[in-house]
């Protein structure tokens, strides 16, 4: 079946609800579009999933902030479509903004306390009401789904988590594993901004988590030490500058006492123009 596009919320809805109907199981791929291969990892494991997959371009406005990169976020719909087609897509939903929002400002906020305050939220303090007003309003068009999301946003998926758990909302969450270039720098849209040389400099991320886990792996079980080590690889790289490093509750995205059961170390750098962030988890034995 050749991918079909939709634009408007009604027909989208009308034709989730028929496929419902008819017991065919919606996988669904919600994403800001310049796709690539961790997007594509996503559509794949919701064509697996079930017998519709749907995804959503839409580069939501509310979660950037006034200064950050909303008019020059990179945008190619022709080649979202074909890799949207090629991973096994039924459907892309790719609205306006009009369609989105036809009453103007949107005066309706999903806020998730506590878990969106912290390391991103800290510098982003709008972002992630701005994604949990969109992704839950994405799952009022959609209905009851299976929904993908990548864990190289591993606090964007935690804050969705909580919100579908608070909420009740009827979807479930699925978290897919970081999919990384050959040198370890796990992809996002943003790597298009650095330089050839920057773009060397960024494997650093990884590096740095990896020497995270490994002291982990020798028995750390101080959160400050396991930070230490991460943030000694990143000082070394003079083009990448810190934001943070943490090692959390893989739930709770706080940083505990004791480093115990499941554990996420979380990184956040500048390089160059785009702040690249990366995580990687560790279960420490109860
Ligand atoms: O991860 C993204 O691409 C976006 O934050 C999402 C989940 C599609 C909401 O706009």
């Amino acid at each position: 079946m050749a991918i079909d596009t939709l634009t408007t919320i009604q027909e989208t809805r009308a034709r989730l609800d028929e496929a419902r109907a008819a017991g065919k199981r919606i996988g669904f791929v919600p994403t800001m579009g310049f796709l690539h291969d961790g997007h594509a990892s996503l559509m794949r494991a919701a064509r697996e999933d079930n017998d519709i997959v749907m995804a959503s371009i839409f580069v939501n406005p509310l979660q950037f902030a006034a200064d950050e990169d909303l008019s020059d976020y990179p945008r190619d719909l022709e080649r979202d479509t074909e890799l949207a087609d090629t991973n096994g897509v039924d459907i892309l939903f790719v609205p306006t903004v009009d369609e989105m929002h036809p009453l103007g400002p949107v005066l309706t906020t999903v806020t998730v306390d506590e878990i969106s305050t912290r390391w991103e939220g800290a510098t982003r303090p709008t972002h992630f009401a701005g994604v949990a007003t969109v992704v839950s309003k994405l799952f009022n068009i959609c209905g009851p789904a299976r929904a993908y999301f990548g864990e190289k946003d591993y606090q964007q998926l935690a804050v969705i988590r909580r919100m579908v758990a608070d909420l009740s909302i009827p979807v479930d969450v699925v978290g897919c594993p970081i999919i990384r270039e050959d040198d370890g720098l796990a992809m996002s849209s943003r790597n298009t901004y650095l330089t050839p040389e920057q773009r060397e400099a960024a494997p650093v991320l990884r590096r740095a988590l990896d020497a995270g886990i490994a002291a982990i792996d020798h028995g750390a079980t101080d959160p400050v030490a396991v930070v230490k080590v991460m943030t000694s690889f990143i000082n070394e790289e003079p083009l990448a500058e810190l934001d943070y490093a943490a090692a959390v509750d893989a739930a709770t995205l706080e940083t505990p006492d004791v480093l115990l059961g499941e554990i996420r170390l979380l990184i956040a750098a500048q390089v160059g123009r785009p702040r690249l962030i990366d995580n990687a988890g560790a279960t420490m034995g109860l």
